[in-house]
């Protein structure tokens, strides 16, 4: 399996999770909600963005370059963790609310960027074989059998 293919059966499972979390932190009653919906998002979404820098992003980097594309999307990995690291210091139930709502925004589009240009652009000028071994590194991160 491609890495990429991999990556965006992650992102399946997590724009689900998204959907989850939202609802969570629309509950009224506050914090404890909140904090355990950003508990949950920035574990499992901040290991995604660290795996996904250290074997796609850096295997792009010799065609891509640092800036450009690869820069945008590690800003956007940055502000997300931005986002949510504020949410710990809301001194109210809105504002956390608030910062919940725009990092899940951010980590929306960012998942869309990554979809429609990133992900494509990494088929492009990456080999077919090269991809499949990633793909076979992220199994083994994730401590999965692929067969
Ligand atoms: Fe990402
Ligand atoms: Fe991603």
């Amino acid at each position: 399996m491609k890495l990429t293919d991999a990556l965006i059966g992650e992102h399946a499972a997590y724009k689900e999770l998204f959907d989850e979390i939202e609802a969570m932190a629309a509950v009224e009653g506050g914090f404890p909600q909140i904090q355990s919906a950003t508990n949950v998002f920035n574990a499992l979404v901040m290991e995604h963005a660290s795996l996904e820098d250290e074997l796609l992003f850096r295997a792009l980097e010799p065609h891509l370059g640092t800036n450009g594309r690869l820069a945008d999307m590690r800003h956007e990995h940055t502000e997300i963790n931005r986002l949510l690291a504020q949410i710990e210091e809301a001194e109210n139930t809105s504002d956390a609310a608030e910062w919940i709502k725009q990092a899940l925004g951010v980590a929306r589009q960012h998942f869309h960027n990554e979809e429609v240009i990133l992900f494509p652009l990494a088929r492009e000028v990456l080999d077919d074989d090269v991809l499949t071994s990633l793909g076979k590194a992220w199994a083994d991160a994730r401590n999965v059998t692929l067969g």
